[in-house]
């Protein structure tokens, strides 16, 4: 067996790289997609994890990342800019490094979880809190990169949602077909529409036999596609997907349509709740807008828009430790003792 290499030399045939162009990887990709015993007893399907937060940097976006940035780095860029709620400048600043390259980054203050703050800065970004949301950090990033010259590497960059739709080809590659159903959080409508992309791609050359059901889920503070417009004030205990006009708006509605899938809504209390489970009895520990596509899936099996029987995959885009904040909200909390045997087995009700 040979090492994983990352997802631009996994996947050079399917990208828009040359032979010769040399990937700025941290080996990004190759991801486990691990069954979900507890979930499929609960929706009677066969549910599988794709855990994206075992990439480099925690989430998702390192799939993007190692192509945006490459495609950067090709064309001469120094510098790079993104807006974020707090994954992609996480990505961005790892990568940066690794290119070389300086990295800004555009965060709405208060709003991005401490684990992923952490990640910009000690990767050496610069770093602007700004007072408004995500979308107000897009828009300024966009001005900044025409009138500046630092290169955006936020989902409208296309090189991204490229780097992205290799997660719905390592699904085909594992399963040998794609499942009926796949469930994943929407926030700026990137992700979804990339998994779309990759499955369409895989099918249109034959290895795949068939394209799988999409069905993207909002924080129901924060569902400008459920609602048909723009929300001004999105609200949503789940950060990362606190966006209220989304930049893949009509791609992922493309996904939706010609996938017959659906895109919904689920309540931030759902939200917590899988978040909950999914650490408790799964075993996997995920950000909270990352348990939007298994909160969104038992939603959708109760509803029946689903089929019992299905093999569903839930994309869980980022990785729990970014945000322990809400770990520690709820959970019981650790009893102090001495060093003595009596005591610990007492507190632990052996004794
Ligand atoms: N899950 C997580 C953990 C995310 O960080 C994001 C997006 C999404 C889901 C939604 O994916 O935007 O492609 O629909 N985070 C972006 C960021 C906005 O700045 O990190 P999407």
């Amino acid at each position: 067996p040979r090492s994983w290499r990352g997802v631009i030399d996994e996947y050079r045939d399917r990208l828009p790289v040359t032979d010769t162009t040399p990937a700025v990887t941290l080996l990004e990709g190759g991801t486990p997609l691990v069954p979900a015993p507890r979930v499929s007893q609960l929706t009677g399907c066969e549910v599988l994890l794709k855990v994206e937060g075992l990439n480099p940097t925690g989430s998702f976006k390192d799939r993007g990342m190692t192509m945006a940035i490459t495609k950067a780095a090709e064309d001469g860029a120094k510098a790079v800019i993104c807006a974020s709620t707090g994954n992609t400048s996480a990505s961005a600043a790892a990568y940066a490094v690794r290119a070389g390259m300086t990295c800004a980054v555009l965060v709405p203050r208060g709003k991005i979880a401490m684990g992923k703050l952490a990640q910009a800065l000690v990767h050496g970004a610069r770093l602007l809190q700004v007072d408004g949301n995500f979308d107000d950090c897009l828009e300024l990033a966009r001005k900044l990169s025409v009138d500046y010259p630092v290169a955006l590497v936020n989902s409208v960059n296309p090189y991204r949602l490229q780097g992205q739709k290799t997660a719905a080809f390592e699904i085909v590659d594992t399963l040998g077909d794609a499942p009926d159903v796949h469930c994943l959080p929407v926030g700026n409508a990137g992700n979804i529409s990339a998994y779309w992309m990759g499955y369409k791609e895989y099918a249109a050359d034959g290895i795949a036999t068939r394209t799988p059901r999409m069905f993207g889920f909002q924080a129901s503070g924060a569902a400008p596609i459920v609602n048909g417009e723009p929300v001004a004030q999105p609200r949503t205990i789940a950060t990362a997907i606190r966006i209220g006009n989304p930049a893949s708006w009509q791609l992922a509605e493309r996904a939706r349509d010609e996938s017959q899938g659906r895109i919904d809504a689920v309540t931030d209390r759902k939200i917590l709740s899988a978040y909950r489970m999914l650490a408790a009895e799964e075993g996997v520990f995920v950000e909270l807008a990352s348990a939007a596509s298994v909160a969104g899936l038992l939603q959708a099996v109760e509803a029946g828009q689903i089929e019992r029987g299905s093999r569903v995959v839930c994309t869980v885009t980022g990785n729990g430790l970014k945000d322990p904040d809400w770990a520690l909200a709820g959970a019981s909390s650790a009893t102090t003792v001495p060093v003595d045997a009596h005591a610990a087995a007492t507190a632990l009700d052996l004794a």
